[in-house]
């Protein structure tokens, strides 16, 4: 058996191996991941959306993200276990410590992951000073969804773009060790993935990302409502649910996924 660490997703990083990535809320479906071989599992508030049946992640708390991830942490054996953050739940550097222990020590996750940039980096610092490492997410932020106005591709513009590029560089400087990208142009997911060193993961944001993730119920074509354009069902093709995870993992390792038609240009 060998543990991922965050440092074995950084040498993959340098390698050029794609890192996989997949949101699980359970044990049985952690099992199936760890089998594919997945790199690294997210506990995403995806959960209230997909598992709660409510209209956004906003209303996920601290103790649903806890219990979800004590559940996919007994089926994990290898992957790396990152948890999200909930929403309203780091609004402060010194809320967060508090919602990250709990994920850490009652939930057993290895990382945290909250969205936002240039607000956040006070909490980054706060968040790795006390040896809790941080995954970001910008681009889509699903948590900032009415300040959004939806769920748009972000960073279109060149002005949007820059702020994109300078938060991802700036969350790195504050400590952050990894990078969720989230539906934005893949040239400009492209040029964060060259100019950073943690590794940067995306979804909807193009084949050029240092890895991929997806939501486990998109990529087998189980969750309600308008499929987007950067989701794959791999299920068809494949036959079973273990089979479809092996695909996704074989496809994004082999740079067949996302293609052209699940990017934004
Ligand atoms: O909540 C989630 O599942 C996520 C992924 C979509 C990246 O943040």
């Amino acid at each position: 058996m060998s543990r991922k660490t965050i440092a074995t997703l950084v040498q993959m990083k340098k390698e050029g191996e794609k890192i996989t990535m997949l949101t699980s809320y359970d044990a049985s479906f952690t099992r199936v991941l760890e089998a594919a071989g997945v790199d690294s599992i997210l506990v995403g508030d995806s959960l209230g959306m997909v598992i709660q049946g409510e209209e956004s992640t906003l209303p996920v708390s601290v103790d649903d993200m806890v219990y979800h991830t004590r559940c996919v942490a007994r089926g994990r054996r290898e992957a790396l276990l990152i948890a999200d953050m909930p929403f309203m739940s780091y609004s402060t550097p010194d809320q967060a410590l508090h919602t990250a222990s709990r994920l850490m020590k009652d939930g057993g996750a290895h990382m945290v992951k909250l969205e936002g940039g240039a607000t956040q980096l006070e909490t980054v610092r706060q968040l790795t000073m006390n040896g809790i490492p941080v995954c970001a997410h910008l681009g889509l932020q699903p948590q900032s969804v009415h300040k959004l106005g939806g769920y748009r591709v972000q960073g279109k513009d060149e002005e949007t773009a820059r702020e994109i590029k300078e938060d991802a560089m700036a969350l790195e400087a504050a400590g952050a060790q990894m990078l969720v990208l989230e539906c934005v142009p893949k040239m400009l997911a492209a040029e964060i993935s060259r100019i950073l060193t943690i590794p940067v993961i995306g979804i909807g944001a193009g084949v050029d990302c240092d890895g991929q993730v997806l939501v486990v119920y998109d990529m087998l074509g189980i969750s309600s409502g308008r499929r987007p354009r950067f989701v794959k069902d791999f299920l068809p093709e494949a036959g079973s649910i273990p089979a479809a995870i092996s695909a996704y993992v074989q496809a994004v390792k082999e740079r067949r996924f996302p293609t052209e038609e699940h990017s934004f240009q």
